[in-house]
């Protein structure tokens, strides 16, 4: 892909499932990758793993959650790896459980990861971002934003928050030359689904269900999610903005 060599991409979660083979991916266009997460040793056995392959990678622990820690962890990657090009709001969190059982304290947590988390990662880089007149950010929604998903009531109504606010702030950086695109998952095998199916009656059959209702036949895997992220940074997507694309096997066919 064009135009990754030597950019400085910051990715939240990055320590996760779709987070660390992202971060792996962009290392092999050559990227710069700033690994966020809360997991600092698991992060930092991703950039141990990436900087011995000839990638170039620093993992930061930053709870993207509290505004003055992602304030630090922004400027810290811009004294060491230089002014930040991209980001990919990836961390996330979830449950499963139908509404009525569920309690205003898990609400406060998957509000908090899923929607607070983001705007903290916003705004840390956009004034950066405005006053270079460049950056390209990808937010990691989900196929219940778009077509709903029992079970994950107040988690679908944090990525519908995504996914609106970033089809807006799209239009108010446009002119500042920012790119800001969302990619939805559908079921992608991670340690956040099987958290997801443990939480059901019988966990087995619900993945069985996933996989049936994907047209082509199977779950999502890191990797397929990563090929998107990174096109989507890419000067490759430099016309593309404000955008949601479903990276999910055809479970959600929208127009
Ligand atoms: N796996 C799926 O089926 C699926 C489906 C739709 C959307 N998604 C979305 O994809 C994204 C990645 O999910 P995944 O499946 O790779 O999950 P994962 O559980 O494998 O990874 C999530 C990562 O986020 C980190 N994290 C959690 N809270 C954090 C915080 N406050 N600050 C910093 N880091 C934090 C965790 O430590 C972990 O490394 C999430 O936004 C998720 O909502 C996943």
């Amino acid at each position: 892909m064009k135009g990754l060599q030597n950019k400085v991409i910051i990715v939240t979660g990055g320590a996760g499932g779709i987070g660390s083979a992202t971060c792996k991916r962009l290392a092999e266009e050559g990227a710069k990758v700033a690994i966020f997460d809360m997991n600092l040793e698991a992060a930092e056995k991703l950039a141990h793993e990436i900087n011995s392959q000839n990638g170039q990678a620093l993992a930061i622990k930053c709870d993207i959650t509290q505004s003055d820690v992602v304030e630090q962890a922004v400027q810290q990657i811009e004294k060491e790896l230089g002014p930040v090009d991209g980001l990919v709001n990836n961390a996330g969190w979830d449950i499963f459980k139908p509404f009525v059982k569920t309690n205003p304290q898990e609400w406060e947590k998957l509000i908090q990861i899923n929607l607070v988390g983001m705007l903290n990662m916003h705004f840390a880089v956009l004034k950066g971002m405005v006053a270079r007149n460049s950056g390209s950010i990808v937010n990691i929604a989900s196929d219940a934003a778009r077509v709903g998903s029992s079970g994950e009531a107040v988690y679908a109504a944090c990525k519908g928050g995504l996914v609106s606010f970033s089809k807006t702030l799209a239009r108010e950086h446009s002119r500042n030359n920012i790119k800001i695109n969302v990619i939805c998952p559908g079921p992608t095998d991670t340690a956040l689904l099987a958290g997801v199916t443990e939480g059901a009656s019988n966990p087995e059959k619900l993945r069985e269900a996933f996989v049936r209702a994907i047209p082509l036949g199977r779950l999502g895997q890191p990797e397929d999610l990563a090929s998107s992220i990174a096109f989507f940074l890419s000067d490759d997507a430099s016309f593309i903005t404000g955008q949601v694309l479903s990276v999910s096997g055809g479970l959600t066919m929208n127009g």
